[in-house]
């Protein structure tokens, strides 16, 4: 092989490497999986933060890093024909790490952690995708015989599309098998709403991709 031939290939390499994650996203771009909704519940947030950007990690105003395990959480927002949706609002509201809410009417008595900012948004770019930097929240009692499982809820607006509210579990928890609310969706539903945390190349923490539908009026 000449010294042309060679460039030439390692060109096409280098190129290879750089279109990737590229392909990748395209591909699992366009599998249409219906994002069953699911109850908002009670903790939607009413207490007006300064701060509610994609990043619950860094609060303004705090004086530490949140406790908790630091995770990223990325996907792509589409309608059920597999196109992109600009400009989408994605909020997510969770607990802390000790499975507390910031609300008036969560009655927990596990601490709050003043460091963490619970509550963020983020609005999706021209091929739909949005991220978030948070923590896993933690699992908290809703009644005397029900512990819900780590779970972050979603809701999801755009002009033109049915308003998707919806709650993202994390794979391999043993409380999602006896949750009330994620156990009333088929198998096939509970599928699209657990994500698996992995830890990919060059992402500073575990990501889980969690990849929404919306319905186009
Ligand atoms: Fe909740």
């Amino acid at each position: 092989m000449n010294r042309r031939h060679l460039l030439k290939n390692s060109l096409l390499s280098a190129a290879s490497i750089l279109v990737l994650p590229q392909l990748v996203r395209a591909q699992v771009a366009c599998e249409v999986q219906n994002t069953p909704p699911q109850t908002e519940g009670p903790f939607y947030p009413v207490i007006n933060q300064v701060d509610t950007d994609a990043d619950l990690i860094e609060f303004k105003g705090a004086m530490a890093p949140p406790k908790g395990r630091v995770i990223l959480i990325e996907g792509h927002v589409q309608d059920q024909f597999c196109k992109p949706v600009r400009g989408a609002l994605v909020e997510i509201w969770q607990a802390c790490h000790s499975g507390r809410y910031n609300h008036p009417s969560d009655t927990n008595t596990a601490e709050l952690d003043p460091n963490f900012q619970y509550w963020g948004k983020s609005i999706t770019t021209a091929d739909g995708f949005y991220s978030f930097r948070t923590i896993v929240p933690g699992a908290y009692p809703a009644a005397d015989d029900w512990i819900r499982p780590p779970h972050i809820h979603y809701k999801v607006s755009c002009k033109g599309y049915v308003d998707l509210i919806t709650q993202m579990y994390f794979a391999g928890e043993a409380l999602n098998e006896e949750d009330k609310i994620l156990q009333r969706l088929s198998l096939n539903d509970q599928k699209q709403v657990i994500a698996e945390l992995k830890n990919p190349p060059l992402y500073p923490h575990p990501l889980a991709v969690f990849n929404i539908f919306l319905e186009k009026l």
